[in-house]
């Protein structure tokens, strides 16, 4: 059996045409919904998720401000430019991409953003409201997973989920959405990581199977169950020689035999990279909106 491809470029693009409409009502209110993105370094992966993240708020009319810093840049100038955004009327959101250099305390400078500005949903208080199932700004990827599972008709209430990979910015919390309350949740969830035993048997009786572990290709055809949904997390660059730009990306998972025994699949790219930005959006016309 061949699966069915879910097509997150397109979901996201219906969720953005309902967020421009927003966007408008705001605009006419005399509200901008407005950005404020960091990336300090020159890491290439998160140099173009920015640049996503850019063209995302101009498509959509949003205001931006874009600042890029050099490697070396201290904590202290970091915190301080936080500050100043948490500050700034302009400014709705903000988001610190990560991962930040080895010299900065991660967990400082997110601790540092407001929690009303928080539209990536990384601070103790989002995520705190996020496990109580309150009202909160949730983390986009992780929101974006339940999006696309809503949009596509994959029943979740009741589903055994296996999600494999237990970082902070997607298998928590993914696996706690899914075991929320809520629309989208209420499924039984099992959390796979780098020191579990016996992976396949657990993954193989999944019928909703999240790979986010970031290795290339790691979930091949054989851990997956026979019409299985698979949402793949993963984005990775292999080398590949063919190609001008000499990589290649491939996700988590083994697309071409997991293809073949999954009943949906969301490719790489163009699964739950869209979506992950689209939500982004929606977490900072929400944040205007409060304003
Ligand atoms: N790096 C990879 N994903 C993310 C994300 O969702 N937000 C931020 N800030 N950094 C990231």
């Amino acid at each position: 059996m061949a699966a069915e491809i879910i097509d997150g470029k397109l979901i996201a693009s219906q969720i953005r045409e309902d967020l421009k409409k927003d966007v408008e009502k705001l605009k006419k209110d005399g509200i901008t919904p407005g950005l404020g993105v960091i990336l300090v370094g020159a890491d290439p992966a998160s140099k173009s998720y920015v640049t996503a993240k850019e063209r995302a708020c101009d498509d959509l009319g949003l205001y931006s401000e874009n600042i890029k810093l050099p490697e070396d840049t201290s904590e202290k100038d970091l915190l301080a430019l936080v500050e100043e955004m948490n500050n700034n009327p302009k400014i709705d959101g903000i988001l610190v991409q990560l991962p930040l250099p080895k010299h900065i305390d991660t967990d400082k400078v997110i601790m540092s953003i407001s929690p009303s500005k928080d539209v990536d949903g990384f601070h103790p208080e989002s995520i705190g409201k996020m496990l109580m199932g309150k009202d909160t700004f949730l983390p986009c990827t992780p929101h974006g997973i339940i999006k696309l599972l809503l949009h596509s008709k994959v029943q979740v209430e009741g589903a055994n989920v296996v999600v494999v990979g237990r970082s902070n910015i997607v298998g928590k919390p993914v696996a706690n959405l899914l075991l929320d309350k809520s629309e989208g949740g209420n499924a039984t969830v099992t959390v796979c990581h780098s020191r579990t035993k016996n992976m396949a048997e657990i993954t193989k009786k999944a019928d909703i199977l999240i790979a986010a572990i970031g290795k290339a290709e790691f979930i091949t055809a054989d851990m997956i169950k026979d019409g299985a949904v698979v949402i793949d997390v993963g984005v990775n660059r292999v080398e590949d020689s063919s190609k001008k730009r000499g990589y290649r990306l491939v996700g988590d998972v083994e697309f071409n035999t997991a293809f073949e025994k999954a009943s949906k699949i969301t490719p790489v790219p163009g699964g739950v990279g869209p979506m992950t930005i689209t939500m982004l959006m929606y977490n900072t016309v929400e944040s205007a909106r409060n304003r």
